[in-house]
Protein backbone atom coordinates (compact mmCIF):
# COMPACT_ATOMS: atom_id res chain seq x y z
CA UNK A 1 0.00 0.00 0.00
CA UNK A 2 2.92 2.70 0.65
CA UNK A 3 4.59 1.30 -1.79
CA UNK A 4 2.00 2.14 -4.59
CA UNK A 5 1.18 5.21 -2.67
CA UNK A 6 4.81 6.45 -3.36
CA UNK A 7 4.94 5.51 -7.06
CA UNK A 8 1.97 6.64 -8.05
CA UNK A 9 2.61 10.23 -6.27
CA UNK A 10 6.10 10.23 -8.21
CA UNK A 11 4.53 9.07 -11.39
CA UNK A 12 2.44 12.45 -10.77
CA UNK A 13 5.67 14.49 -10.42
CA UNK A 14 7.47 12.94 -13.15
CA UNK A 15 4.56 13.95 -15.41
CA UNK A 16 3.29 17.13 -14.46
CA UNK A 17 2.20 19.93 -16.48
CA UNK A 18 4.06 23.31 -15.97
CA UNK A 19 2.93 27.02 -16.44
CA UNK A 20 5.17 29.27 -17.65
CA UNK A 21 5.27 32.36 -15.01
CA UNK A 22 5.27 35.10 -17.56
CA UNK A 23 1.99 33.67 -18.80
CA UNK A 24 0.61 33.03 -15.44
CA UNK A 25 1.58 36.57 -14.78
CA UNK A 26 -0.21 37.99 -17.70
CA UNK A 27 -3.43 35.85 -17.49
CA UNK A 28 -3.41 37.22 -13.38
CA UNK A 29 -3.28 40.33 -14.47
CA UNK A 30 -5.73 40.06 -17.24
CA UNK A 31 -3.44 41.06 -20.28
CA UNK A 32 -4.01 37.68 -22.12
CA UNK A 33 -6.26 35.44 -22.41
CA UNK A 34 -4.17 32.99 -25.01
CA UNK A 35 -1.97 30.22 -24.37
CA UNK A 36 -0.20 27.56 -26.51
CA UNK A 37 -0.34 24.48 -24.97
CA UNK A 38 2.73 22.32 -25.80
CA UNK A 39 2.99 18.64 -25.61
CA UNK A 40 6.08 16.40 -26.10
CA UNK A 41 7.11 16.41 -29.77
CA UNK A 42 6.28 13.28 -32.07
CA UNK A 43 8.08 14.15 -35.23
CA UNK A 44 11.60 12.30 -34.19
CA UNK A 45 9.48 9.26 -34.15
CA UNK A 46 7.45 9.78 -37.34
CA UNK A 47 10.14 10.87 -39.30
CA UNK A 48 12.30 8.00 -38.58
CA UNK A 49 9.72 5.05 -39.13
CA UNK A 50 11.13 2.30 -41.30
CA UNK A 51 7.65 2.50 -43.35
CA UNK A 52 7.27 6.29 -43.88
CA UNK A 53 11.15 6.30 -44.90
CA UNK A 54 10.41 2.94 -48.16
CA UNK A 55 7.90 5.27 -49.40
CA UNK A 56 8.60 8.49 -51.54
CA UNK A 57 6.59 11.40 -53.42
CA UNK A 58 2.73 11.53 -52.77
CA UNK A 59 2.19 8.27 -50.69
CA UNK A 60 5.14 9.66 -48.08
CA UNK A 61 3.66 12.99 -47.64
CA UNK A 62 0.31 11.75 -46.87
CA UNK A 63 1.08 8.85 -44.71
CA UNK A 64 3.49 11.53 -42.96
CA UNK A 65 0.47 14.01 -42.50
CA UNK A 66 -1.79 11.07 -41.24
CA UNK A 67 0.58 9.86 -38.79
CA UNK A 68 1.63 13.52 -37.78
CA UNK A 69 -2.34 13.85 -37.39
CA UNK A 70 -3.24 10.42 -36.03
CA UNK A 71 -0.45 10.62 -33.06
CA UNK A 72 -0.61 14.50 -32.07
CA UNK A 73 -4.64 13.64 -32.15
CA UNK A 74 -4.20 10.86 -29.60
CA UNK A 75 -1.92 13.12 -27.11
CA UNK A 76 -4.23 16.04 -27.22
CA UNK A 77 -7.31 14.74 -26.87
CA UNK A 78 -7.69 14.70 -22.81
CA UNK A 79 -6.76 18.45 -22.96
CA UNK A 80 -8.86 18.96 -25.51
CA UNK A 81 -11.81 17.40 -23.28
CA UNK A 82 -11.09 19.46 -20.37
CA UNK A 83 -10.44 22.54 -22.45
CA UNK A 84 -14.07 21.68 -23.51
CA UNK A 85 -15.55 21.31 -20.44
CA UNK A 86 -14.08 24.45 -19.36
CA UNK A 87 -15.68 26.51 -22.45
CA UNK A 88 -12.13 27.24 -23.58
CA UNK A 89 -11.93 27.77 -27.37
CA UNK A 90 -9.19 25.53 -28.86
CA UNK A 91 -7.29 25.31 -32.24
CA UNK A 92 -4.93 21.95 -32.68
CA UNK A 93 -2.00 21.67 -34.74
CA UNK A 94 -0.09 18.62 -35.81
CA UNK A 95 3.18 19.66 -37.56
CA UNK A 96 4.10 20.76 -34.15
CA UNK A 97 1.86 19.23 -31.10
CA UNK A 98 0.92 22.33 -29.96
CA UNK A 99 -2.81 23.64 -28.86
CA UNK A 100 -4.03 27.05 -29.37
CA UNK A 101 -6.64 27.53 -26.31
CA UNK A 102 -8.29 31.59 -25.88
CA UNK A 103 -10.83 32.12 -23.20
CA UNK A 104 -7.91 31.69 -20.54
CA UNK A 105 -8.79 33.28 -16.83
CA UNK A 106 -6.83 32.49 -13.45
CA UNK A 107 -9.50 29.65 -12.11
CA UNK A 108 -9.16 27.93 -15.84
CA UNK A 109 -5.30 28.05 -16.69
CA UNK A 110 -5.41 26.12 -13.11
CA UNK A 111 -7.81 23.72 -13.62
CA UNK A 112 -6.00 23.28 -17.62
CA UNK A 113 -2.54 22.75 -15.52
CA UNK A 114 -3.83 20.11 -13.65
CA UNK A 115 -4.77 17.76 -16.20
CA UNK A 116 -2.28 14.71 -15.89
CA UNK A 117 0.82 14.37 -18.47
CA UNK A 118 4.10 15.93 -19.88
CA UNK A 119 3.34 19.50 -21.17
CA UNK A 120 3.93 23.09 -20.67
CA UNK A 121 1.41 26.22 -21.43
CA UNK A 122 3.12 29.23 -22.10
CA UNK A 123 3.31 32.70 -24.33
CA UNK A 124 2.75 32.24 -28.14
CA UNK A 125 6.08 32.76 -30.24
CA UNK A 126 5.90 36.17 -31.87
CA UNK A 127 8.52 37.03 -35.34
CA UNK A 128 8.39 39.33 -37.92
CA UNK A 129 9.78 39.98 -41.48
CA UNK A 130 13.23 40.97 -41.25
CA UNK A 131 13.04 44.86 -41.54
CA UNK A 132 14.45 46.04 -44.41
CA UNK A 133 17.31 48.43 -43.88
CA UNK A 134 16.16 50.81 -46.70
CA UNK A 135 13.09 51.26 -48.89
CA UNK A 136 12.70 53.71 -51.56
CA UNK A 137 10.91 53.42 -54.87
CA UNK A 138 13.49 53.21 -57.94
CA UNK A 139 12.65 54.82 -60.95
CA UNK A 140 15.71 53.46 -62.48
CA UNK A 141 16.24 50.36 -64.11
CA UNK A 142 19.36 48.54 -63.64
CA UNK A 143 19.75 47.19 -67.41
CA UNK A 144 18.73 43.94 -68.93
CA UNK A 145 18.59 42.05 -65.66
CA UNK A 146 18.77 43.76 -61.76
CA UNK A 147 22.58 43.28 -60.43
CA UNK A 148 21.71 40.13 -57.85
CA UNK A 149 20.39 38.32 -60.47
CA UNK A 150 23.27 38.84 -63.05
CA UNK A 151 25.75 38.54 -59.75
CA UNK A 152 24.95 34.61 -58.95
CA UNK A 153 25.12 34.10 -62.66
CA UNK A 154 21.47 32.80 -63.22
CA UNK A 155 20.99 34.20 -66.96
CA UNK A 156 24.16 31.90 -68.06
CA UNK A 157 22.22 29.13 -67.62
CA UNK A 158 18.48 30.31 -68.68
CA UNK A 159 18.86 28.59 -71.89
CA UNK A 160 19.07 25.34 -70.12
CA UNK A 161 16.47 26.20 -67.45
CA UNK A 162 14.78 28.89 -65.97
CA UNK A 163 12.65 27.08 -63.34
CA UNK A 164 10.50 25.23 -65.59
CA UNK A 165 8.21 22.53 -63.71
CA UNK A 166 9.17 24.17 -60.06
CA UNK A 167 6.56 25.54 -57.46
CA UNK A 168 8.04 27.92 -54.62
CA UNK A 169 6.20 28.92 -51.98
CA UNK A 170 6.51 32.61 -50.29
CA UNK A 171 5.62 32.83 -46.14
CA UNK A 172 5.50 36.30 -45.90
CA UNK A 173 3.24 39.55 -45.96
CA UNK A 174 1.40 37.99 -48.92
CA UNK A 175 2.04 38.17 -52.31
CA UNK A 176 0.42 40.80 -55.06
CA UNK A 177 -1.29 38.86 -57.90
CA UNK A 178 -1.82 42.08 -59.54
CA UNK A 179 1.70 42.40 -60.67
CA UNK A 180 2.44 42.14 -64.21
CA UNK A 181 5.86 40.56 -63.21
CA UNK A 182 3.73 38.13 -60.73
CA UNK A 183 0.32 37.76 -62.05
CA UNK A 184 1.20 35.15 -64.46
CA UNK A 185 3.03 32.38 -62.70
CA UNK A 186 0.59 32.17 -59.81
CA UNK A 187 0.32 28.03 -59.52
CA UNK A 188 -3.19 28.37 -57.22
CA UNK A 189 -2.08 27.97 -53.60
CA UNK A 190 -2.78 30.45 -51.09
CA UNK A 191 -3.91 30.58 -47.71
CA UNK A 192 -4.18 33.50 -45.24
CA UNK A 193 -4.80 33.40 -41.34
CA UNK A 194 -5.16 36.63 -40.74
CA UNK A 195 -7.21 37.95 -42.38
CA UNK A 196 -8.90 34.95 -44.61
CA UNK A 197 -9.11 37.11 -47.92
CA UNK A 198 -9.62 34.77 -50.79
CA UNK A 199 -6.94 35.35 -53.47
CA UNK A 200 -3.65 36.75 -53.30
CA UNK A 201 -2.48 40.22 -51.94
CA UNK A 202 -0.14 42.10 -50.09
CA UNK A 203 -0.54 45.26 -48.72
CA UNK A 204 2.84 45.31 -46.64
CA UNK A 205 5.08 45.31 -49.72
CA UNK A 206 7.87 42.94 -48.50
CA UNK A 207 6.81 39.66 -49.64
CA UNK A 208 5.48 40.88 -53.34
CA UNK A 209 9.65 41.80 -53.51
CA UNK A 210 11.01 38.35 -52.22
CA UNK A 211 8.57 36.78 -54.51
CA UNK A 212 9.69 39.29 -57.64
CA UNK A 213 13.23 37.91 -56.68
CA UNK A 214 12.77 34.32 -56.81
CA UNK A 215 10.33 34.19 -59.92
CA UNK A 216 9.26 37.61 -61.18
CA UNK A 217 8.87 38.22 -65.43
CA UNK A 218 9.64 41.60 -65.53
CA UNK A 219 12.54 44.22 -65.59
CA UNK A 220 15.28 41.41 -64.93
CA UNK A 221 14.31 41.42 -60.80
CA UNK A 222 13.22 37.29 -60.74
CA UNK A 223 15.99 34.33 -60.77
CA UNK A 224 14.08 31.85 -61.97
CA UNK A 225 11.09 33.09 -64.30
CA UNK A 226 9.47 30.26 -65.21
CA UNK A 227 9.20 28.50 -61.83
CA UNK A 228 5.87 29.34 -60.02
CA UNK A 229 4.50 30.41 -56.78
CA UNK A 230 2.24 29.78 -53.90
CA UNK A 231 2.05 31.81 -50.68
CA UNK A 232 0.38 31.67 -47.26
CA UNK A 233 0.45 35.32 -45.40
CA UNK A 234 2.20 34.34 -42.75
CA UNK A 235 3.37 37.68 -41.77
CA UNK A 236 0.54 40.71 -41.07
CA UNK A 237 0.49 44.12 -42.34
CA UNK A 238 2.76 45.87 -39.80
CA UNK A 239 5.12 42.54 -40.21
CA UNK A 240 4.63 40.23 -37.84
CA UNK A 241 3.52 36.81 -37.09
CA UNK A 242 2.77 34.00 -34.97
CA UNK A 243 3.33 30.92 -34.03
CA UNK A 244 -0.22 29.88 -34.95
CA UNK A 245 -0.37 31.34 -38.27
CA UNK A 246 3.12 30.55 -39.34
CA UNK A 247 2.18 26.84 -37.94
CA UNK A 248 -1.28 27.37 -40.13
CA UNK A 249 0.93 28.04 -43.21
CA UNK A 250 3.52 25.02 -42.10
CA UNK A 251 0.31 22.73 -42.65
CA UNK A 252 -0.46 24.49 -45.72
CA UNK A 253 2.47 23.52 -47.29
CA UNK A 254 1.65 19.92 -46.44
CA UNK A 255 -1.55 19.47 -47.78
CA UNK A 256 -2.28 21.93 -50.72
CA UNK A 257 -1.84 21.05 -54.25
CA UNK A 258 0.35 21.44 -56.09
CA UNK A 259 2.85 21.02 -53.09
CA UNK A 260 6.03 23.36 -53.54
CA UNK A 261 9.31 22.06 -53.73
CA UNK A 262 10.95 25.11 -52.20
CA UNK A 263 9.59 27.63 -49.14
CA UNK A 264 11.25 30.89 -49.32
CA UNK A 265 11.11 32.34 -45.89
CA UNK A 266 12.52 35.87 -45.12
CA UNK A 267 11.33 36.68 -41.26
CA UNK A 268 12.06 35.36 -38.10
CA UNK A 269 13.02 36.41 -34.33
CA UNK A 270 15.45 36.11 -31.54
CA UNK A 271 17.82 33.48 -31.73
CA UNK A 272 17.95 30.00 -30.09
CA UNK A 273 14.28 29.62 -30.57
CA UNK A 274 13.24 25.77 -31.14
CA UNK A 275 9.43 27.05 -31.73
CA UNK A 276 9.92 26.04 -35.80
CA UNK A 277 11.79 22.82 -35.80
CA UNK A 278 9.17 20.23 -36.06
CA UNK A 279 7.72 22.29 -39.03
CA UNK A 280 10.87 22.43 -40.63
CA UNK A 281 11.30 18.75 -40.05
CA UNK A 282 7.98 17.67 -41.90
CA UNK A 283 8.97 19.65 -44.90
CA UNK A 284 11.98 18.24 -44.67
CA UNK A 285 10.68 14.81 -44.46
CA UNK A 286 8.14 15.72 -47.09
CA UNK A 287 10.82 16.61 -49.57
CA UNK A 288 10.62 20.33 -49.42
CA UNK A 289 13.33 22.31 -49.49
CA UNK A 290 13.49 24.92 -46.40
CA UNK A 291 15.42 28.60 -46.97
CA UNK A 292 15.40 31.18 -44.45
CA UNK A 293 17.15 34.61 -43.64
CA UNK A 294 19.50 34.85 -41.24
CA UNK A 295 18.16 38.21 -39.93
CA UNK A 296 19.63 41.92 -40.01
CA UNK A 297 21.14 42.16 -36.68
CA UNK A 298 24.83 41.95 -37.77
CA UNK A 299 27.96 43.02 -37.33
CA UNK A 300 28.39 41.48 -33.91
CA UNK A 301 28.80 37.45 -33.65
CA UNK A 302 26.12 35.20 -32.17
CA UNK A 303 23.47 37.60 -33.66
CA UNK A 304 21.49 35.07 -36.27
CA UNK A 305 17.81 34.86 -35.43
CA UNK A 306 15.28 31.96 -35.45
CA UNK A 307 14.05 29.47 -37.57
CA UNK A 308 17.28 30.63 -39.35
CA UNK A 309 20.08 29.76 -37.07
CA UNK A 310 18.48 25.86 -36.20
CA UNK A 311 19.73 22.64 -38.14
CA UNK A 312 17.69 21.41 -41.22
CA UNK A 313 17.60 24.14 -43.69
CA UNK A 314 19.65 26.42 -45.78
CA UNK A 315 19.83 30.16 -44.04
CA UNK A 316 21.15 33.00 -46.33
CA UNK A 317 23.62 36.33 -45.24
CA UNK A 318 23.56 39.33 -47.70
CA UNK A 319 25.82 40.60 -49.68
CA UNK A 320 26.75 44.04 -51.89
CA UNK A 321 27.39 43.98 -55.38
CA UNK A 322 31.01 44.05 -54.31
CA UNK A 323 31.12 40.77 -52.79
CA UNK A 324 31.41 41.97 -49.30
CA UNK A 325 28.98 40.76 -46.33
CA UNK A 326 26.52 43.75 -45.63
CA UNK A 327 27.54 45.18 -42.36
CA UNK A 328 24.14 44.13 -40.73
CA UNK A 329 23.54 41.00 -41.89
CA UNK A 330 23.31 38.53 -38.74
CA UNK A 331 26.68 36.40 -37.74
CA UNK A 332 26.97 33.17 -36.77
CA UNK A 333 27.96 30.78 -34.78
CA UNK A 334 24.58 30.16 -33.39
CA UNK A 335 23.30 30.35 -29.86
CA UNK A 336 23.92 26.01 -30.15
CA UNK A 337 27.53 26.81 -32.04
CA UNK A 338 26.31 25.74 -35.75
CA UNK A 339 28.30 27.98 -38.22
CA UNK A 340 25.96 30.28 -39.65
CA UNK A 341 24.88 31.16 -42.11
CA UNK A 342 24.99 28.19 -44.88
CA UNK A 343 25.65 30.62 -47.95
CA UNK A 344 25.15 34.12 -48.78
CA UNK A 345 23.59 35.82 -51.74
CA UNK A 346 23.00 39.33 -53.08
CA UNK A 347 20.89 41.74 -50.21
CA UNK A 348 21.68 45.13 -50.82
CA UNK A 349 19.86 47.40 -52.70
CA UNK A 350 17.76 44.86 -54.79
CA UNK A 351 15.18 46.16 -56.58
CA UNK A 352 12.11 43.89 -57.25
CA UNK A 353 8.11 43.93 -57.53
CA UNK A 354 6.10 46.61 -55.40
CA UNK A 355 2.36 46.64 -54.30
CA UNK A 356 1.29 48.68 -57.54
CA UNK A 357 0.48 46.63 -61.10
CA UNK A 358 3.61 47.23 -62.23
CA UNK A 359 6.23 49.31 -59.91
CA UNK A 360 9.42 48.45 -58.55
CA UNK A 361 11.13 49.38 -55.44
CA UNK A 362 14.54 48.71 -53.76
CA UNK A 363 15.11 47.00 -50.30
CA UNK A 364 18.09 45.64 -48.58
CA UNK A 365 18.78 42.57 -46.13
CA UNK A 366 18.78 39.40 -45.76
CA UNK A 367 15.00 39.23 -46.75
CA UNK A 368 16.16 40.01 -50.08
CA UNK A 369 19.44 37.35 -50.24
CA UNK A 370 16.84 34.26 -48.94
CA UNK A 371 14.86 34.90 -52.29
CA UNK A 372 18.14 34.93 -54.38
CA UNK A 373 18.65 31.57 -52.80
CA UNK A 374 15.32 29.96 -53.30
CA UNK A 375 15.76 31.12 -57.37
CA UNK A 376 18.81 29.37 -57.68
CA UNK A 377 17.55 26.03 -55.66
CA UNK A 378 14.63 26.18 -58.27
CA UNK A 379 17.14 26.22 -61.54
CA UNK A 380 19.00 23.59 -59.90
CA UNK A 381 15.51 21.28 -59.03
CA UNK A 382 14.36 22.29 -62.67
CA UNK A 383 17.57 20.69 -64.70
CA UNK A 384 17.92 17.88 -62.13
CA UNK A 385 14.60 17.14 -61.05
CA UNK A 386 15.57 14.37 -58.70
CA UNK A 387 17.77 16.40 -56.51
CA UNK A 388 16.79 16.82 -53.04
CA UNK A 389 18.04 19.07 -50.21
CA UNK A 390 21.09 17.54 -50.06
CA UNK A 391 21.90 17.61 -53.17
CA UNK A 392 20.93 21.22 -53.24
CA UNK A 393 23.17 21.55 -50.10
CA UNK A 394 25.73 20.09 -51.66
CA UNK A 395 25.91 22.28 -55.34
CA UNK A 396 25.26 25.10 -53.84
CA UNK A 397 28.01 25.19 -50.51
CA UNK A 398 30.84 23.43 -52.53
CA UNK A 399 31.02 25.40 -55.33
CA UNK A 400 29.93 29.10 -53.76
CA UNK A 401 32.12 31.96 -54.69
CA UNK A 402 35.09 32.83 -52.07
CA UNK A 403 35.65 36.91 -51.93
CA UNK A 404 38.59 37.95 -49.94
CA UNK A 405 37.75 37.99 -46.27
CA UNK A 406 38.48 41.04 -44.42
CA UNK A 407 39.26 40.79 -40.50
CA UNK A 408 35.89 41.42 -39.44
CA UNK A 409 34.39 38.60 -41.72
CA UNK A 410 37.14 36.43 -39.84
CA UNK A 411 36.05 37.97 -36.21
CA UNK A 412 33.04 35.27 -35.61
CA UNK A 413 35.21 32.42 -36.20
CA UNK A 414 36.65 29.95 -38.41
CA UNK A 415 35.10 26.38 -37.55
CA UNK A 416 37.91 24.74 -39.93
CA UNK A 417 41.38 25.60 -40.88
CA UNK A 418 40.64 27.52 -44.06
CA UNK A 419 38.61 31.00 -44.41
CA UNK A 420 35.75 29.58 -45.67
CA UNK A 421 33.13 28.29 -44.24
CA UNK A 422 32.95 30.93 -41.80
CA UNK A 423 30.37 32.73 -39.59
CA UNK A 424 29.62 35.77 -41.88
CA UNK A 425 29.59 34.67 -45.62
CA UNK A 426 28.71 30.68 -44.48
CA UNK A 427 30.22 28.48 -47.40
CA UNK A 428 30.67 31.74 -49.80
CA UNK A 429 28.30 33.65 -52.40
CA UNK A 430 26.28 31.14 -54.42
CA UNK A 431 27.03 30.79 -57.87
CA UNK A 432 24.38 29.22 -60.37
CA UNK A 433 26.81 28.48 -63.17
CA UNK A 434 29.36 26.48 -61.16
CA UNK A 435 26.25 24.55 -59.04
CA UNK A 436 25.03 23.34 -62.17
CA UNK A 437 28.44 22.53 -63.41
CA UNK A 438 28.10 24.42 -66.52
C1 LIG B 1 6.52 43.65 -35.52
O1 LIG B 1 7.41 43.75 -36.60
C2 LIG B 1 8.27 44.85 -36.56
C3 LIG B 1 9.10 44.81 -37.82
O2 LIG B 1 8.30 44.82 -38.93
C4 LIG B 1 9.15 44.78 -35.34
O3 LIG B 1 9.95 45.93 -35.26
C5 LIG B 1 8.28 44.64 -34.08
O4 LIG B 1 9.11 44.43 -32.96
C6 LIG B 1 7.34 43.47 -34.24
N1 LIG B 1 6.42 43.35 -33.13
C7 LIG B 1 6.37 42.25 -32.38
C8 LIG B 1 5.30 42.24 -31.32
O5 LIG B 1 7.08 41.29 -32.56
C1 LIG C 1 0.13 42.17 -36.30
O1 LIG C 1 0.44 41.12 -35.42
C2 LIG C 1 0.94 41.52 -34.16
C3 LIG C 1 1.36 40.26 -33.43
O2 LIG C 1 0.29 39.36 -33.31
C4 LIG C 1 -0.11 42.35 -33.46
O3 LIG C 1 0.40 42.79 -32.21
C5 LIG C 1 -0.47 43.54 -34.33
O4 LIG C 1 -1.52 44.25 -33.72
C6 LIG C 1 -0.92 43.09 -35.71
N1 LIG C 1 -1.12 44.25 -36.56
C7 LIG C 1 -2.07 44.29 -37.48
C8 LIG C 1 -2.18 45.55 -38.27
O5 LIG C 1 -2.83 43.36 -37.69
Amino acid sequence: MKFLLILSTSLALAFAGTVDPDLQTAVDKGQTTSAILALPQIMAQVESNPALLSLSGDSKVTALVASLQGLTSAAQAPFVSIASSLGLQIQQFWSSNIIHVKGLTPEKLAQLAATPGEFEIRKEHVVSIFPSIEVHPAEVNQGPNQWGVVKIRAPDVWSTTRGEGVVVAIIDTGVNLGHVALADSYAGGWLDPHHSTPGPTDVQGHGSHCAGTVLGTQNGVGVAPAAKWIACRGLNNTGNGTEVELTACAEFMLTTNPRPHIISNSWGGRGGSTFFNTQVSAWRAAGMIPIFALGNSGPLCRTAGSPGDQPNLISVGNTNDQDGMNFLSSRGPSIAGLTKPEVSAPGTQILSCGTGTSNYVTMSGTSMACPHVAGATALLLSANPTWGFDEVYAALTTTAARPTLTNADRNCGLPGPDDFPNNAFGHGRIDVVAALGK
